[in-house]
């Protein structure tokens, strides 16, 4: 399995020659092109996680997963949609995922109410990833780590919308995973840090910092 960050809170999982994406806001990667993408997950409405998410679930035919009344707003755009609702899973072809709450807010672009803001949680190849949406940091991460036990999680760090480092930390040691990915931080100016301070804190905790600069791969 290889996971490669798109920048901000976009990744594309390659497993057995099939793509999943996730949260597809493809800024940082202009010349980005999908290929053998087989599933899209969206954690919310906001512009910065549907990114291109539409346009590619259309043009390539891959569902987009995610909250019924964002699912809802996609079909009506022409994307193919599997809706699940919050704690429900699903098995794919290549693993399953289920959708974890969030603390956030969720919008249309065109002003819409988008549904609860969720996380996902992705099993695959006897890897559990979980990706945290925009969320502050909450309780339900101390359930996720219980009963999910990930290895991997990508948590937001950039602030202002979203949990800070201090935060991510807590949440890190809450989630009980080895080795954890930021993202959300750096894009605009509103949620600018200092990875440096990541990556020394979670060490700190006895955790692995996997720092990926846009379009870096990490393989397992
Ligand atoms: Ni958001
Ligand atoms: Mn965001």
């Amino acid at each position: 399995m290889n996971i490669r960050y798109l920048g901000h809170s976009a990744f594309e999982i390659t497993t057995k020659g099939k793509k999943i994406l996730i949260d597809p806001f493809l800024a940082c990667m202009p010349n980005y092109k999908p290929e053998n993408i087989y599933d899209i997950f969206v954690t919310h409405g906001h512009g910065d996680h549907l990114g291109s998410a539409i346009n590619i679930s259309s043009e390539m035919g891959a569902p987009i997963t995610t909250v019924f009344e964002l699912a809802n707003y996609c079909a009506k755009k022409g994307a193919r949609t599997i809706d699940m609702g919050l704690g429900a899973w699903k098995d794919y072809s290549w693993g399953r995922a289920i959708l974890v709450p969030a603390f956030h807010s969720s919008s249309t672009p065109d002003g819409q109410y988008g549904g609860c803001p969720c996380g996902i949680v992705f099993e695959i190849e006897g890897k559990t990833i979980y990706h945290a949406g925009d969320t502050c940091l909450n309780y339900e991460m101390k359930m996720i780590g219980e009963v999910y036990q990930p290895d991997i999680v990508m948590l937001p760090i950039g602030g202002k919308y979203t949990m800070d480092i201090e935060h991510a930390v807590i949440a890190a040691k809450w989630l009980q995973a080895a080795e954890v990915i930021p993202m959300h931080y750096n894009t605009f100016d509103q949620i600018s840090t200092d990875v440096e301070d990541f990556k020394r804190e979670i060490r700190g905790i006895g955790k692995a910092p996997a720092v990926l600069p846009v379009d870096g791969v990490l393989q397992y």
